[in-house]
C-alpha cells in the first residue's frame, strides 16, 4: 500500500488508522498501570513481573502481558526475559516524582469522561453536549455531586498546568502591576507560580468552593497565604474587583462563545486604567496545517473535541478572541506563543480605545 506523503516514510495509510483506533486501548492501558501503580513497584531497579504482580494483588500472567503492552508503548522496558524497568517517560506515572502525570491520567481516561466521548457523533449531529445528556447535569456540577472526582479534576488541572506555570513568570512583566485576580485559578498552582516570581505583587484565587479545595493547600506549600486570598464566587455573575490583572488559563475553551464573552464582560468591568486581561489557552491556525498523523499534532484539535461533548466550549484561533474580546470592551493586543508549554500561547487584552 502506498505511502501518503504527509505520513512518516515507513508508515502506510493503512498503519496511521490501525495506530489511531488501537489509540483507545493504548489510553486504557496507561490507566490500568496508574491503578495498579506499577511503576512506584517497579522502582529504580528491574523487577520480574511476578514480584509487581504480587505486590500489587495481581495475578502473574495477566500482569506480565500488561507490562509487555507498556514496554511495547514505550513507557518500561523489559531488561531481561520477564523483568521490566521504568523508562524515562514512564517516570511520569510515578506520583511521587516532580512533573508527574498520574491525575492526568486518570481524569483523562476516567469513564465519565469517555461515556460523553462515545456520543461524540450525536454531538456533532446536534450541537448538544454529550456530557449533559448522558448525565443529565453539567459537568461542573457533577464535579460538585462527586467530591472525590472533583479533587482528581483538580489535581489534573494543577499538572497540567506545571509547564505553563514555569514559563508564565518569565513571559510576561508582572512586576510592572500591584494585584493579579486568576479567575477560574482552580488549586491555585499557576498563580503561586507567578507571585513566588514577583514577590511585591498580590494576588486572588477566584474559582467555585469545588474548585478551591485544594487551593489553601498550594498557598501554604508556597508560603504564600499572606499574599493570596481565596474567593469562592461564580465568573458569571462577577470577579473580585481591586486588581489590575486578571489571568485566566483553560477557562474561555470551557465555554461556548457567549458564556465566554460573559466572563470577559466581568473582567473588563473590573479592569482598571491600564490594567490587562491575560488569557492563556492554545490558539489554532486559521486552516489545519496538514496532519502527518500524530495525535500530538492534532491534540489541540481532540481537545477542541473533548469540549465539545463534556462541556459545551470550544478551541478558538486568533480571530476568535478578537471577535470575544471585541465582544466583551476589550482590544486584543497580541497573541504570543509560550515556548515550554506548547501549544498554549499568552493572549494580552486591554480595554477598547
Ligand atoms: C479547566 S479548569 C482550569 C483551571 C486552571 N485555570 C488551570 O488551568 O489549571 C476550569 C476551572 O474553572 C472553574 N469554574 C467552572 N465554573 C466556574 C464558575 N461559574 N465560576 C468560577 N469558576 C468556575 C472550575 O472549578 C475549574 O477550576
Amino acid at each position: 500500500m502506498a505511502n501518503t506523503p504527509a505520513l512518516a516514510p515507513d508508515m502506510t495509510d493503512r498503519d496511521l488508522l490501525v495506530r489511531l483506533v488501537f489509540g483507545s486501548m493504548a489510553a486504557q492501558t496507561v490507566r490500568a498501570a496508574v491503578r495498579l501503580r506499577v511503576v512506584e513497584l517497579i522502582g529504580d531497579t528491574p523487577r520480574p513481573a511476578a514480584d509487581v504482580a504480587a505486590d500489587a494483588g495481581a495475578e502473574p500472567q495477566p500482569m506480565t502481558r500488561l507490562l509487555r503492552a507498556l514496554a511495547g508503548l514505550g513507557l518500561l522496558r523489559e531488561h531481561s526475559f520477564g523483568t521490566f524497568a521504568v523508562a524515562p517517560a514512564g517516570v511520569l506515572l510515578d506520583p511521587g516524582r516532580p512533573g508527574s502525570l498520574t491525575s492526568f491520567v486518570r481524569m483523562f481516561t476516567e469513564p465519565e469522561i469517555i461515556r460523553a466521548w462515545e456520543h461524540l457523533d450525536d454531538s456533532v449531529r446536534t450541537g448538544d453536549v454529550a456530557f449533559d445528556a448522558v448525565f443529565g447535569t453539567d459537568f461542573f456540577s457533577r464535579l460538585a455531586q462527586r467530591p472525590e472526582l472533583s479533587a482528581e479534576f483538580n489535581a489534573a488541572m494543577s499538572q497540567a498546568t506545571a509547564e505553563a506555570a514555569a514559563v508564565l513568570p518569565h513571559a510576561f512583566d508582572f512586576g510592572r502591576y500591584a494585584a493579579v485576580t486568576d479567575v477560574g485559578g482552580g488549586d491555585g498552582t499557576l498563580l503561586a507560580a507567578v507571585l513566588a516570581a514577583f514577590p511585591g505583587l498580590k494576588g486572588v484565587v477566584l474559582d467555585t468552593s469545588d474548585g478551591l479545595a485544594q487551593a489553601p493547600g498550594t498557598l501554604r506549600r508556597h508560603g504564600l497565604a499572606d499574599r493570596c486570598s481565596l474567593v469562592a464566587g461564580d465568573f458569571f455573575r462577577s470577579v473580585p474587583e481591586g486588581s489590575d490583572l486578571y489571568l485566566m488559563k483553560s477557562i474561555l475553551h470551557d465555554w461556548p462563545d457567549d458564556r465566554a464573552v460573559t466572563i470577559l464582560r466581568h473582567c473588563r468591568a473590573a479592569l482598571p486604567s491600564g490594567g490587562r486581561v491575560l488569557i492563556l489557552e492554545p490558539v489554532l491556525p486559521e486552516t489545519v496545517p496538514g496532519g502527518s498523523g500524530g495525535v500530538d499534532e492534532a491534540a489541540t484539535y481532540l481537545s477542541d473535541l473533548n469540549m465539545l461533548v463534556n462541556v459545551g466550549g470550544r478551541e478558538r484561533t486568533r480571530t476568535d478572541f478578537e471577535d470575544l474580546c471585541r465582544a466583551a470592551g476589550l482590544s486584543l493586543l497580541s497573541a504570543t506563543p509560550l515556548p515550554g508549554a506548547e501549544p498554549f500561547s499568552l493572549l494580552e487584552a486591554a480595554a477598547a480605545g
